[in-house]
């Protein structure tokens, strides 16, 4: 949206006149389009925390005051009320499907769960400890070589679109099983989405799997609470390797890729470990809170602080409540989970986090869930990439279609050499 606002920008004597942008839900962005031409200056934000990549219509975050919304409906009111093939179908199209708009969609990834025989030969080349993050992205990638990249209208983009949400939970499945040299499951068309993921996982050749339903919706809710975060920094990797016009299943392997790093989606991962290396520690919980508070050490409190959320992460508030929930259904008495109460608890009467808002992030408490169910810790983050993919596909589909579509391509400021010779 443009109001007739404008923001005065005066370099020297020359002044500039630059447009004010607002969104529907009043946030507001100087528009700098005009920047370089007008005046010759480019701007620097390293971590691009004040720099608007995009205009997008798919998720509203105001991480001041802790909210997340899809297509307009709070986060709190999805979860529990929906399923997550609901949710990546909001996100994708911009509504919740109609009972029959849901059958077609539910329908056509059944029918595309399976990968090519052919591919499953492509597992055998990893060695049995690879980390399934590294044959999820890989085996994303050589999707493409197996399905056609029909990207040219509407019908096309959505038959592809389908073909990936379809296809990755099962490359997610068979990447466990491949970690642990089990054999492959093929998905069953009886199952929906999430059983589906959850018989590939764990069913073996003669006996089919039968989860709990408490984990069944636990599994639901925490791929809907991961499904999208707007301009995050896998998504804006999808958008940005997606906007060279290369190859889809190409863009969300790099987005996958993107989200393995630590103070992303694999924090998950690493906040188990650091519950685990506490446990060991005599559960000495106070002397983790000092390290992350020491400048000295490279030590952070994983699945604490987030770029955006200066507030309880709306996710972690949902988490944390299932998380306990699921754990006394289940009658497990997790020795992490008081932990990780101790540490949230010390860390928000704590003056270094208070002062910085530093709260518990959507990572903080999942792997507790996921450990309940029996999905091991290197598989936390193949998790969230599975909760992510209706997310990275919505916004790859958004910019295609944008009128604003260009090629990403940021500018920087040289700090090398001058010009010299070769003597
Ligand atoms: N433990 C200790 N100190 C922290 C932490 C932490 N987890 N997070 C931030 N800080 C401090 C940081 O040292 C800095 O202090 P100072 O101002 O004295 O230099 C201040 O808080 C601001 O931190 P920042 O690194 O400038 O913040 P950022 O916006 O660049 O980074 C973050 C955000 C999420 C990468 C960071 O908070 C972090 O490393 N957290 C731990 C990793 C983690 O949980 N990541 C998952 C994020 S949520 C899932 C997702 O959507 O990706």
């Amino acid at each position: 949206m443009n109001n007739k606002k404008t923001a005065k920008l005066k370099i020297g004597t020359k002044e500039l006149s630059l447009p004010i942008i607002t969104g529907s839900e009043n946030e507001q962005a100087i528009d700098i389009t005009s920047l370089r031409k007008e005046t010759g200056y480019i701007t620097l934000d390293p971590g691009y925390a004040n720099t608007g990549s995009c205009k997008s219509g798919i998720t509203f975050i105001d991480g001041e005051k802790g909210i997340l919304q899809y297509r307009g409906y709070p986060i709190e009111n999805l979860a529990g009320k929906t399923k997550f093939t609901d949710v990546a179908y909001l996100l994708l199209y911009g509504e919740l499907p109609t009972p029959k708009n849901k059958l077609v969609f539910s329908k056509s990834l059944r029918i595309e769960a399976n990968i090519h025989e052919d591919m499953k030969r492509f597992f055998d080349g990893f060695p049995l400890n690879a980390h399934p993050m590294a044959t999820l992205s890989s085996m994303v990638t050589a999707l493409s070589a197996f399905n056609p990249v029909l990207t040219d209208d509407e019908e096309s983009i959505n038959s592809t679109i389908i073909k990936i949400l379809a296809k990755v939970k099962t490359i997610a499945a068979y990447s466990y099983r491949k970690y642990h040299g089990l054999p492959f499951i093929y998905p069953n068309p009886e199952l929906n989405y999430v059983e589906n993921f959850l018989h590939m996982m764990f069913s073996d050749s003669q006996d089919n799997f039968h989860a709990e339903e408490v984990l069944v919706e636990a599994l639901d809710l925490l791929l809907i609470l991961h499904a999208d975060h707007e301009q995050n920094c896998s998504t804006s990797t999808v958008r940005m390797a997606g906007s060279s016009m290369s190859n889809i299943y190409g863009a969300i392997s790099a987005g996958i890729s993107a989200l393995w790093g630590p103070l992303h989606g694999g924090a998950n991962q690493a906040v188990l470990e650091m519950l685990k290396t506490i446990k060991k520690d005599n559960s000495d919980f106070k002397k983790y809170i000092n390290l992350a508070k020491d400048k000295k050490s490279q030590f952070r409190l994983m699945g604490f602080g987030h770029r955006v959320y200066k507030n309880y992460d709306p996710r972690a508030k949902i988490i944390g409540k299932v998380a306990e929930k699921v754990l006394n259904k289940l009658n497990i008495d997790d020795p992490l989970l008081d932990i990780a109460r101790q540490l949230e608890q010390a860390a928000l009467e704590d003056e270094y986090f208070i002062s910085r808002k530093l709260y518990p992030n959507v990572d903080f408490y999942s792997g507790i869930i996921y450990r309940a169910m029996g999905i091991p810790t290197n598989m936390f983050t193949v998790m969230f990439a599975l909760g992510r993919l209706p997310g990275w596909l919505s916004h790859w589909k958004e910019m295609i279609n944008s009128p604003d579509f260009r090629i990403n391509r940021p500018r920087q400021i040289y700090t090398g050499q001058k010009i010299r010779k070769v003597k």
